[in-house]
């Protein structure tokens, strides 16, 4: 059984180790249209161990471009101390931006500070109307569409004192990255796959806090990446070598199964016993760890299939490549197979789970009430497994 080393235990959310980012390569091929990395970090001096299936949280640092946007623009000394009530720390007020305060979205409360403090008039009364009753809908859609520094920047006539942020601000979250190594091959090294997420909201830019600050904020070489291990109870390699794995990851939702080869392949494992089924956009561009998968084919320890979606006019998917290999897929699930599933939960996971039902149900002949009872049954046995996000 696992057990927790007390190193394990010693790092958490609220005491994060400072890993070195010692590796960032970009996973895509010139011409991709996604930028997606492979980012590693060095747990050197913490004494943390990990499992494949496990993932780190990591605590990201705001861009300092939107903390100087708000000092600049309330003309404020980044110096000023205020103390973080959340931490029961005083913090300068620099530091506090950076790594306390959600920036990506201001709240309701935010909001009604900046009512309190504007003088009478047409933008206060705008302001106060969305933040009535019944406007929940406008409200979401202002606090999507701008951000904390650009709120501050449409009321400059609030005044706002750097108090009204540290009491109304969201905390800054952290976010977890499956891991895609495996420590009795990569020590103290831990891989991560990384999607950059950027997107615009009426044509301004928005970058994904803690993707931006991954692949890109934090310099290769510095001891800056705040983490902490978020240990998995189930989504774990079946201890016995022959049991067979079905690994669905299209996207950043390979890197578990990275990890689940490197171990596998270090535990000797029989050849014909791992399948993995992947997907992204163009095989040109996207075929993440190309070189690794088509070794293991060649060494015969690894059944491929793959979904490259925008290689041909229809959409390509891993359900489709599922249910084209239904017979087999079945097979292997008669043969006590595990199925992880791993990335997108919004489309992806519902889809190959649905799939998963009409295989069960054509192979097993047996109604898609019963398949999808069946594969209920799997889950509660731990034989089908998912990490989605
Ligand atoms: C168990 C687990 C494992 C994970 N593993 C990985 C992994 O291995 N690799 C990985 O890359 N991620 C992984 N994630 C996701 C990761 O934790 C982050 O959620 C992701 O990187 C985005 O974080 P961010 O801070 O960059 O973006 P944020 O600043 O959190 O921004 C994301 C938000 O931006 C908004 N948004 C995004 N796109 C658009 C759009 N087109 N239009 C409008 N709004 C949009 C949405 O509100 C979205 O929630 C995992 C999540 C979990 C829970
Ligand atoms: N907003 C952003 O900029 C951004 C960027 C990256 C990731 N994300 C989010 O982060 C998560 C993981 O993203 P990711 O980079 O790992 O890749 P992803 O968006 O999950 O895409 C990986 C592959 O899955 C395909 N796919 C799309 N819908 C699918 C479905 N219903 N069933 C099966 N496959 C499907 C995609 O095809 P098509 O794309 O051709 O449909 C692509 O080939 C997702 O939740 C995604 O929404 C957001």
């Amino acid at each position: 059984m696992y057990t927790f080393s007390a190193m394990t235990l010693k790092y958490d959310r609220t005491n994060p180790f400072l890993a070195k980012l010692v590796l960032r390569e970009r996973l895509n091929k010139t011409g991709s249209t996604k930028e997606t990395w492979h980012v590693v970090i060095d747990l050197e001096g913490s004494g943390l161990t990990y499992r494949p299936g496990d993932s780190f949280g990591i605590l990201p640092h705001n861009d300092p471009k939107l903390v100087d946007a708000i000092l600049a623009s309330c003309q404020w000394d980044g110096d000023l101390s205020v103390f973080d009530e959340r931490s029961h720390s005083h913090f300068s007020l620099r530091e506090w931006l950076l790594k306390k305060a959600n920036l990506a979205s201001c709240t309701r409360k935010f909001l009604l500070e900046i009512i309190m403090r504007l003088p009478e008039g047409e933008k206060k009364e705008e302001l106060r109307k969305l933040t009535e009753a019944g406007n929940e809908d406008d409200l979401k859609k202002f606090i999507h569409s701008w951000n904390v520094p650009e709120v501050i920047a449409l009321y400059p006539e609030a005044a706002l004192h750097p108090n009204d942020l540290v009491t109304s601000l969201q905390p800054l979250l952290p976010r977890l990255y499956s891991i895609a190594s495996a420590q009795s091959c990569e020590g103290n090294h831990v891989h991560f796959t990384v999607s950059r997420v950027r997107y615009d909201v009426a044509g301004r830019k928005r970058l994904g806090i803690c993707s931006h600050f991954l692949c890109d904020m934090i310099e290769v070489g510095a001891p800056k990446v705040p983490v902490y291990l978020q240990s998995t109870r189930d989504f774990i390699l079946p201890e016995d070598t022959s049991v067979p794995v079905i690994m669905i990851g299209p996207g950043t939702g390979v890197a578990p199964f990275r990890a689940f080869m490197q171990e596998r392949v270090h535990r000797k494992v029989q050849p014909q016993k791992s399948w993995l089924f992947f997907g992204e956009r163009h095989r040109e561009h996207d075929f993440f760890y190309e070189e690794y998968w088509q070794q293991l084919v060649s060494l015969g320890l690894l059944r491929l299939d793959l979904a490259f979606s925008r290689d041909q006019e229809e959409k390509v998917y891993v359900q489709h490549k599922l249910w084209e290999n239904r017979e087999e897929v079945w097979r292997w699930i008669q043969d006590g197979a595990k199925i992880y599933v791993c990335g997108d939960a919004e489309r992806m996971a519902k889809d190959v789970d649905n799939c998963l039902q009409q295989i069960v149900s054509e192979q097993a002949k047996i109604s898609l009430d019963a398949a999808k009872a069946f594969l209920t049954g799997l889950r509660r046995e731990k034989q089908y497994l998912r990490d989605v996000y």
